[in-house]
């Protein structure tokens, strides 16, 4: 049988766009001061590099923040007329950079505009004393887009126009420590194309599906399509509403952000327990479902190395496949409208996504909704 270090290096070789990881999530918003420290109270992220007017950027801010393998850019503008606010106009807070990390972005903007990839940066060599950093990007749904960063001849803090970032506040981090997946919500009819696009342009693959059969309750339904590169270090499920009685939770965000965008980030934690008590302390705030969801659960999912009564306290979900089970739980949106979220995941041998939990979730999400009057 082949091993699984075999088969991982199988998939690298046949893989025309090699990605080691997620290299950074970069989210425009309002006001990035003030959002990176946000992150930093609420979230436990560490002051890593700013750019701004001091370090010679003259129409925006940026503030890095890292958690372990995660870096999460926070920018704003600075004038009336640049893309920064025009994008944050329509869409408020939300992600536009969801940037992979690469050993060659020359190549990965040939392999990727050569399948039909829509050039969003053409290939560029930053340099400082520190070495270089070689990036290009392609857009993906919406107003999104993939920035391929290549660092491996770069020894700065995080890449040359930036500044390191030291700062006399500096929270304990809670115990978040990669990017698991990033979800899409794209309108109507527009999941398989861009399905397609994740296969046919950057080679991914669709690991699981999820129609509107599996992810609908009484009221409302989505369908979904779990994309993966070869290796499995980057996976971007694709949702898009389905017909149900009322307005769905991807209809909503698609109202709200106006427009196509990406609806949560998930983290992955070795110790959800800890990590999400520490989170709801320092006054993040999640979605809760019905403590009935307790009374039959270790008869849906089998015996598990948590005690129950925690994860009842806490509200985190518990779902099983063939290869283990995981535990997850989800954030109320982080902004006023109600568009982005995270999740806070630990995975115990499960590489799937909490099916057994959409419908128990779903309708946790549609009290919000209906306090918001969206339903
Ligand atoms: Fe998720």
């Amino acid at each position: 049988m082949e091993s699984t270090l075999e088969k991982l290096v199988q998939a690298t070789q046949n893989d025309f766009l090699p990605l080691n990881g997620t290299d950074y999530i970069e989210l425009w918003v309002g006001n990035a001061k003030q959002a990176a420290h946000f992150y930093k109270t609420a979230f436990g992220f560490q002051s890593l590099a700013y750019a701004g007017p001091e370090t010679g950027v003259k129409d925006r801010t940026s503030y890095v923040l890292v958690q372990n393998k995660m870096r999460l850019m926070l920018t704003s503008p600075l004038h009336s007329d640049s893309e920064i606010a025009v994008h944050h106009k329509k869409h408020g807070d939300g992600v536009k950079v969801l940037a992979l990390w690469v050993d060659d972005a020359y190549d990965a903007f040939e392999q990727t505009t050569k399948r039909g990839g829509k050039a969003y940066m053409q290939p560029i060599t930053l340099t400082d004393e520190q070495g270089e950093v070689r990036m290009s990007g392609i857009h993906t749904y919406g107003e999104v887009v993939h920035l391929f960063i290549e660092r491996k001849n770069y020894a700065g803090a995080f890449m040359p126009g930036f500044r390191k970032w030291e700062s006399t506040y500096n929270p304990e981090p809670v115990g978040l420590l990669y990017v698991d997946h990033c979800v899409g919500n794209v309108g109507w009819n527009q999941m398989n194309p861009w399905v397609s696009f994740y296969e046919n342009v950057m080679g991914f693959k669709n690991i699981l599906s999820f129609d509107d059969k599996d992810i609908s309750t009484e009221y409302s339904a989505l369908m979904s399509k779990v994309m993966s590169n070869g290796n499995g270090f980057v996976k971007f499920p694709i949702n898009e509403p389905a017909e149900g009685k009322r307005k769905s939770q991807v209809e909503e965000y698609l109202e709200f952000y106006e427009g196509e965008g990406t609806q949560h980030i998930a983290i992955a934690t070795h110790d959800i327990v800890s990590t999400v008590k520490q989170l709801m302390a320092r006054g993040v705030e999640f979605l809760k479902v019905p403590n009935t969801y307790y009374d039959d659960l270790l008869d849906r999912v089998g015996p598990i190395d948590e005690p129950l009564e925690p994860l009842k306290e806490l509200g985190i979900l518990v779902d099983r496949d063939e290869e283990g089970y995981l535990l997850q739980l989800f954030t109320k949106p982080v902004e006023d409208r109600p568009t982005m979220f995270y999740e806070i995941i630990q995975r115990k041998g499960a590489k799937s996504f909490g099916k057994g939990n959409f419908k128990a979730l779903f309708e946790a999400i549609e009290r919000e909704q209906e306090l918001r009057g969206n339903i």
